[in-house]
């Protein structure tokens, strides 16, 4: 019996810790491993002159989907609202290696927007490779 129960106690004490550390852990693999495979997906693929439309590219993941693209040399058309992070993020992008980069501030929520940015890009370059949207 006191073997049962300290069998028990044992159990008690290792599982609730783990639990706990389980809780913290896994959202930080789960995000880690989206932005390895976004890595990896990146890392293989040739785009050199390709053209891409990054859309959510003021900030975060948009932002430096669009520094991974223009080290590839992808030529971007890169989309968001606020106008002066647009800028700023073109400007990294061309020195990071991008032979052409066009903000084009609109809200992907209003489809006449986004027709706009895919007519813009067509009219510009003539064609489009990808769509990357990260909002
Ligand atoms: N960060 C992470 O670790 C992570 C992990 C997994 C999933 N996610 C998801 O991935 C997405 C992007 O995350 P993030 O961290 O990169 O967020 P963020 O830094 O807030 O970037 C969001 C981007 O979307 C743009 N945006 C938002 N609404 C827009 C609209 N209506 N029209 C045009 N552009 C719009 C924002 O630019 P403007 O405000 O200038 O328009 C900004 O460039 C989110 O849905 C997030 O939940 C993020």
């Amino acid at each position: 019996m006191g073997r049962k129960h300290a069998i028990h106690h044992f159990v008690n004490a290792l599982l609730a810790p783990l639990f706990v550390v389980c809780l913290c852990l896994l959202p930080i693999f789960f995000i880690f491993k989206f932005l390895y495979t976004i890595y990896l997906h990146l890392r293989n693929e040739n785009m050199e002159g390709k053209v891409v439309i990054v859309t959510g590219a003021s900030s975060g993941i948009g932002e430096q989907l669009s520094y991974e693209y223009a080290k590839k040399g992808a030529r971007l058309v890169i989309v968001a609202r606020r106008e002066e992070r647009l800028q700023q993020v073109a400007k990294t992008a061309r020195g990071l290696g991008s032979p052409d980069v066009v903000p084009i501030c609109a809200d992907v929520s209003n489809v006449n927007d986004c027709k706009r940015f895919v007519d813009e890009t067509i009219n510009h370059f003539g064609r489009c490779k990808s769509l990357s949207i990260s909002i």
